[in-house]
Protein backbone atom coordinates (compact mmCIF):
# COMPACT_ATOMS: atom_id res chain seq x y z
CA UNK A 1 0.00 0.00 0.00
CA UNK A 2 1.83 3.17 -1.11
CA UNK A 3 0.26 5.78 0.24
CA UNK A 4 0.31 3.60 4.19
CA UNK A 5 3.24 5.08 6.13
CA UNK A 6 4.55 3.55 9.37
CA UNK A 7 6.35 6.07 11.21
CA UNK A 8 8.85 3.89 13.32
CA UNK A 9 11.34 5.91 15.43
CA UNK A 10 12.76 4.27 18.42
CA UNK A 11 11.36 6.97 20.75
CA UNK A 12 8.09 6.45 18.95
CA UNK A 13 8.46 2.14 19.48
CA UNK A 14 9.17 2.70 23.54
CA UNK A 15 6.76 5.01 24.10
CA UNK A 16 4.12 2.88 22.36
CA UNK A 17 5.17 -0.24 24.28
CA UNK A 18 3.85 1.92 27.74
CA UNK A 19 0.64 2.77 25.28
CA UNK A 20 -0.12 -0.52 24.82
CA UNK A 21 0.58 -1.92 28.23
CA UNK A 22 -2.72 -2.58 30.56
CA UNK A 23 -0.69 -1.65 33.24
CA UNK A 24 -0.69 2.00 32.12
CA UNK A 25 -2.94 4.27 34.16
CA UNK A 26 -5.21 7.29 31.98
CA UNK A 27 -3.22 9.88 33.31
CA UNK A 28 0.55 8.30 31.86
CA UNK A 29 -1.44 6.82 28.84
CA UNK A 30 -2.90 10.37 28.15
CA UNK A 31 0.70 11.95 28.56
CA UNK A 32 1.95 9.20 26.21
CA UNK A 33 -0.87 9.62 22.95
CA UNK A 34 0.19 13.47 23.22
CA UNK A 35 3.68 12.93 22.98
CA UNK A 36 3.59 10.51 20.12
CA UNK A 37 1.31 12.67 18.40
CA UNK A 38 3.63 15.09 18.82
CA UNK A 39 6.21 13.00 17.58
CA UNK A 40 3.82 11.68 14.32
CA UNK A 41 3.27 15.46 13.76
CA UNK A 42 6.59 15.92 12.80
CA UNK A 43 6.36 13.75 9.65
CA UNK A 44 2.89 14.05 8.49
CA UNK A 45 3.59 17.72 7.93
CA UNK A 46 6.87 17.21 6.13
CA UNK A 47 5.44 18.59 2.90
CA UNK A 48 3.96 21.51 3.93
CA UNK A 49 4.44 24.31 1.72
CA UNK A 50 7.34 26.73 2.52
CA UNK A 51 7.95 30.59 1.36
CA UNK A 52 11.02 32.51 1.22
CA UNK A 53 11.10 35.79 3.58
CA UNK A 54 13.59 38.31 4.75
CA UNK A 55 14.56 38.20 8.27
CA UNK A 56 17.23 40.82 9.92
CA UNK A 57 19.52 38.28 12.22
CA UNK A 58 21.75 40.64 14.85
CA UNK A 59 24.13 40.34 12.29
CA UNK A 60 22.84 40.90 9.07
CA UNK A 61 19.82 40.89 6.42
CA UNK A 62 19.00 37.28 5.07
CA UNK A 63 16.84 35.10 3.14
CA UNK A 64 15.05 32.60 5.22
CA UNK A 65 11.94 30.27 4.97
CA UNK A 66 8.65 29.94 6.96
CA UNK A 67 5.25 28.02 6.39
CA UNK A 68 3.37 29.78 3.81
CA UNK A 69 0.32 30.61 3.23
CA UNK A 70 -1.54 26.54 3.14
CA UNK A 71 -3.21 26.63 6.79
CA UNK A 72 -3.41 22.99 9.28
CA UNK A 73 -6.80 21.65 10.02
CA UNK A 74 -7.05 18.84 12.37
CA UNK A 75 -9.79 16.72 12.81
CA UNK A 76 -9.84 14.57 16.18
CA UNK A 77 -12.59 11.60 15.48
CA UNK A 78 -14.72 11.67 19.11
CA UNK A 79 -13.78 10.76 21.79
CA UNK A 80 -10.33 8.70 21.18
CA UNK A 81 -9.07 11.27 18.73
CA UNK A 82 -9.89 14.30 21.46
CA UNK A 83 -6.23 12.52 23.24
CA UNK A 84 -3.77 13.21 19.81
CA UNK A 85 -4.82 17.26 19.25
CA UNK A 86 -2.53 18.65 22.14
CA UNK A 87 0.38 16.77 20.72
CA UNK A 88 -0.18 18.68 17.46
CA UNK A 89 -1.01 21.74 18.51
CA UNK A 90 2.34 22.33 20.55
CA UNK A 91 3.95 21.79 17.34
CA UNK A 92 1.24 23.75 15.25
CA UNK A 93 -0.50 26.36 17.41
CA UNK A 94 -2.32 28.41 14.77
CA UNK A 95 -3.86 25.21 13.44
CA UNK A 96 -7.45 24.77 13.85
CA UNK A 97 -9.88 21.98 15.11
CA UNK A 98 -12.94 20.53 14.24
CA UNK A 99 -14.60 17.65 15.51
CA UNK A 100 -16.64 14.91 14.38
CA UNK A 101 -18.29 12.27 16.59
CA UNK A 102 -18.76 9.24 15.18
CA UNK A 103 -18.78 5.81 17.16
CA UNK A 104 -18.95 2.34 16.16
CA UNK A 105 -22.35 0.59 17.32
CA UNK A 106 -20.87 -2.60 18.95
CA UNK A 107 -23.31 -5.24 17.65
CA UNK A 108 -23.31 -3.89 13.74
CA UNK A 109 -19.79 -2.79 13.94
CA UNK A 110 -21.31 0.19 11.57
CA UNK A 111 -20.22 3.96 12.26
CA UNK A 112 -22.44 6.53 14.08
CA UNK A 113 -22.16 9.74 13.34
CA UNK A 114 -23.65 12.12 16.04
CA UNK A 115 -21.21 15.10 15.81
CA UNK A 116 -19.70 17.85 13.74
CA UNK A 117 -17.99 21.27 14.45
CA UNK A 118 -16.39 22.39 11.94
CA UNK A 119 -13.85 25.57 10.98
CA UNK A 120 -15.52 27.55 8.44
CA UNK A 121 -12.57 27.60 6.03
CA UNK A 122 -11.96 24.12 6.31
CA UNK A 123 -12.26 23.46 2.59
CA UNK A 124 -9.05 25.72 2.34
CA UNK A 125 -6.94 23.55 5.07
CA UNK A 126 -4.32 20.82 5.01
CA UNK A 127 -6.53 18.25 7.16
CA UNK A 128 -5.49 15.89 9.67
CA UNK A 129 -7.90 13.64 10.64
CA UNK A 130 -6.63 12.33 14.11
CA UNK A 131 -7.85 8.65 15.94
CA UNK A 132 -5.56 6.48 17.58
CA UNK A 133 -7.67 3.20 16.03
CA UNK A 134 -7.78 2.08 12.85
CA UNK A 135 -9.84 -1.13 13.26
CA UNK A 136 -12.33 -1.97 10.65
CA UNK A 137 -11.75 1.27 8.95
CA UNK A 138 -15.40 1.91 8.78
CA UNK A 139 -15.21 5.08 11.44
CA UNK A 140 -12.76 6.73 9.53
CA UNK A 141 -14.22 5.52 5.98
CA UNK A 142 -17.29 7.70 7.17
CA UNK A 143 -15.44 11.01 8.35
CA UNK A 144 -13.46 11.18 5.23
CA UNK A 145 -16.24 10.89 3.19
CA UNK A 146 -17.99 13.81 5.19
CA UNK A 147 -15.23 16.14 4.45
CA UNK A 148 -15.09 15.38 1.11
CA UNK A 149 -18.58 16.06 0.80
CA UNK A 150 -18.21 19.59 2.66
CA UNK A 151 -15.07 20.30 -0.10
CA UNK A 152 -11.96 19.13 1.80
CA UNK A 153 -9.69 18.27 -0.87
CA UNK A 154 -6.14 17.60 1.11
CA UNK A 155 -7.14 14.71 4.08
CA UNK A 156 -4.19 12.95 5.47
CA UNK A 157 -4.89 10.39 8.46
CA UNK A 158 -2.62 10.02 11.54
CA UNK A 159 -3.59 7.14 13.64
CA UNK A 160 -1.60 5.14 16.47
CA UNK A 161 -2.21 1.45 15.71
CA UNK A 162 -3.98 0.38 12.47
CA UNK A 163 -5.42 -3.33 11.45
CA UNK A 164 -4.28 -4.45 7.89
CA UNK A 165 -8.49 -5.07 7.31
CA UNK A 166 -8.75 -1.39 8.06
CA UNK A 167 -5.76 -0.22 6.24
CA UNK A 168 -6.85 -1.88 3.16
CA UNK A 169 -10.35 -0.60 3.25
CA UNK A 170 -9.39 3.32 3.68
CA UNK A 171 -7.19 2.46 0.38
CA UNK A 172 -9.53 1.38 -1.13
CA UNK A 173 -12.17 3.49 -0.71
CA UNK A 174 -10.00 6.91 0.04
CA UNK A 175 -6.46 5.97 -2.67
CA UNK A 176 -5.67 9.69 -2.44
CA UNK A 177 -5.26 9.68 1.29
CA UNK A 178 -2.22 9.44 3.16
CA UNK A 179 -2.18 7.06 5.93
CA UNK A 180 0.39 7.85 8.94
CA UNK A 181 0.73 4.34 11.56
CA UNK A 182 3.15 4.13 14.53
CA UNK A 183 2.43 0.42 14.05
CA UNK A 184 0.35 -2.17 12.07
CA UNK A 185 -0.87 -4.99 14.39
CA UNK A 186 -1.42 -8.11 13.09
CA UNK A 187 -5.65 -8.63 13.04
CA UNK A 188 -8.64 -7.81 14.50
CA UNK A 189 -10.57 -10.53 16.46
CA UNK A 190 -13.69 -11.86 16.94
CA UNK A 191 -15.36 -8.62 17.97
CA UNK A 192 -13.19 -6.55 15.76
CA UNK A 193 -10.52 -4.90 18.15
CA UNK A 194 -7.44 -5.05 17.20
CA UNK A 195 -4.89 -7.65 17.92
CA UNK A 196 -2.38 -6.74 19.81
CA UNK A 197 -3.42 -3.73 19.76
CA UNK A 198 -4.23 -1.27 23.14
CA UNK A 199 -7.73 -2.26 23.96
CA UNK A 200 -10.43 0.58 23.93
CA UNK A 201 -8.40 3.74 23.32
CA UNK A 202 -11.30 6.06 24.25
CA UNK A 203 -11.72 4.20 27.58
CA UNK A 204 -8.14 4.19 28.19
CA UNK A 205 -8.00 7.58 27.83
CA UNK A 206 -11.01 8.75 29.95
CA UNK A 207 -11.39 6.22 32.40
CA UNK A 208 -14.37 4.96 31.72
CA UNK A 209 -13.85 1.05 32.27
C1 LIG B 1 -12.88 3.62 18.35
C2 LIG B 1 -11.69 4.33 17.73
C3 LIG B 1 -12.16 4.55 16.31
C4 LIG B 1 -12.99 3.34 16.05
C5 LIG B 1 -12.20 2.37 15.21
O1 LIG B 1 -13.87 4.51 18.70
O2 LIG B 1 -11.33 5.50 18.42
O3 LIG B 1 -12.91 5.74 16.14
O4 LIG B 1 -13.28 2.73 17.31
O5 LIG B 1 -12.97 1.30 14.82
P1 LIG B 1 -13.34 1.03 13.29
O6 LIG B 1 -12.10 1.27 12.48
O7 LIG B 1 -13.77 -0.42 13.29
O8 LIG B 1 -14.46 1.94 12.90
P2 LIG B 1 -15.20 4.00 19.45
O9 LIG B 1 -16.24 3.59 18.48
O10 LIG B 1 -14.81 3.00 20.49
O11 LIG B 1 -15.75 5.33 20.12
P3 LIG B 1 -15.12 6.20 21.32
O12 LIG B 1 -13.86 6.86 20.79
O13 LIG B 1 -16.20 7.20 21.60
O14 LIG B 1 -14.83 5.30 22.47
N1 LIG C 1 -11.54 0.72 18.83
C1 LIG C 1 -10.65 0.70 19.87
O1 LIG C 1 -10.65 1.60 20.72
N2 LIG C 1 -9.78 -0.32 19.91
C2 LIG C 1 -9.76 -1.30 18.99
O2 LIG C 1 -8.91 -2.21 19.10
C3 LIG C 1 -10.68 -1.26 17.94
C4 LIG C 1 -11.56 -0.23 17.88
Amino acid sequence: MEKVFVIDHPLIKHKLSFIRDKNTGPKEFRELVEEVSLLMAYEVTRNLPLETTTIETPICSTETQVLSGKKVGIIPILRAGLGMVDGILRLIPAARVGHIGVYRDPKTLNPVEYYCKLPPDVTDREIIVVDPMLATGGSLCSAIEFLKARGCKSIKLMCLIAAPEGLQRVGQQHPDVEIYVAAIDEKLNEHAYIVPGLGDAGDRLFGTK
